[in-house]
């Protein structure tokens, strides 16, 4: 058995009642405690105790619970959408691109105006993966920038630059058009909020254009405005390559 798999399939008993809709990890909790729930017809009253969801029949007060169906998504988002799950300005949001009643979230975030490659899901142990600093998951962007990028900049944004008070580094950049040296593509394993734009705008450049060529290896491969379901090779792809 694929020992990575194994730890991702099996979930904590509150957080299994709590990811279907029922109530908070917490609340989970207590409802254990109280001897409400069982487990293949077993009351379970450790907190620990872990279920497979495909497998286990777990019931809160005799009622079965039904584990979450997981969604993920690519679209490759168009300029002029925020990237949030709600917007107080009722500007367009990534969200309402994507047919689905089920509630999904981005998994990361584009700038208004940045264009390519978004994931959504409603399964935050998988977005957890590709967001963890520690997976230094790969982000390619095209960047178009007002003003010839120098080698002697290019150096700097290899080595490292503190942006924000904190080190930030591209790990590979390349020019994309042979007669302009505006036109870069940069690879970045960190997603910090504006990190491309932060990156440029610390050496007095100004970022004109960004698009999201690729992210976690996902190409922008439907058109601009467009959506499409992972299959279920690239979401167990993801799970073995950044599973713990
Ligand atoms: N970096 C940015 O500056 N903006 C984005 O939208 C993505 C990465």
């Amino acid at each position: 058995m694929n020992p990575t798999k194994n730890r991702i399939t099996s979930t904590r008993l509150n957080k299994f009642i709590s990811e279907s809709g029922i109530c908070s990890r917490r609340k989970a909790e207590e409802m254990i405690l109280a001897k409400r729930v069982t487990v293949n017809n077993k009351i379970i009253t450790q907190l620990f105790f872990k279920v497979n969801p495909a497998k286990d029949k777990v019931f809160l007060d005799g009622e079965r619970i039904a584990p979450k169906r997981h969604l993920y998504f690519l679209l490759n988002k168009p300029m002029g959408v925020v990237t949030t799950t709600n917007d107080e300005k009722n500007r367009k949001t990534v969200i309402d691109l994507i047919k689905t009643n089920e509630k999904i979230f981005p998994i990361g975030r584009l700038d208004f105006n940045t264009t390519g490659v978004l994931l959504l899901t409603n399964d935050g142990e998988f977005s957890n993966l590709l967001t963890h600093p520690r997976n230094k998951v790969p982000r390619e962007y095209e960047v178009r920038l007002d003003r010839h990028l120098t080698d002697e900049d290019i150096d700097k944004l290899q080595t490292g630059i503190f942006i924000e008070g904190k080190r930030g580094r591209f790990e590979k950049i390349s020019f994309t058009n042979r007669n302009s040296k505006k036109f870069v593509n940069v690879v970045a394993s960190e997603g910090r909020n504006h990190f491309v734009k932060n990156m440029f705008s610390a050496l007095s450049y100004t970022v004109v254009s960004l698009n999201r060529v690729s992210f976690a290896g996902f190409k922008a491969d439907v058109p601009l405005g467009s959506f499409r379901a992972l299959s279920k090779f690239e979401i167990s792809g993801v799970i073995n390559k950044y599973g713990r």
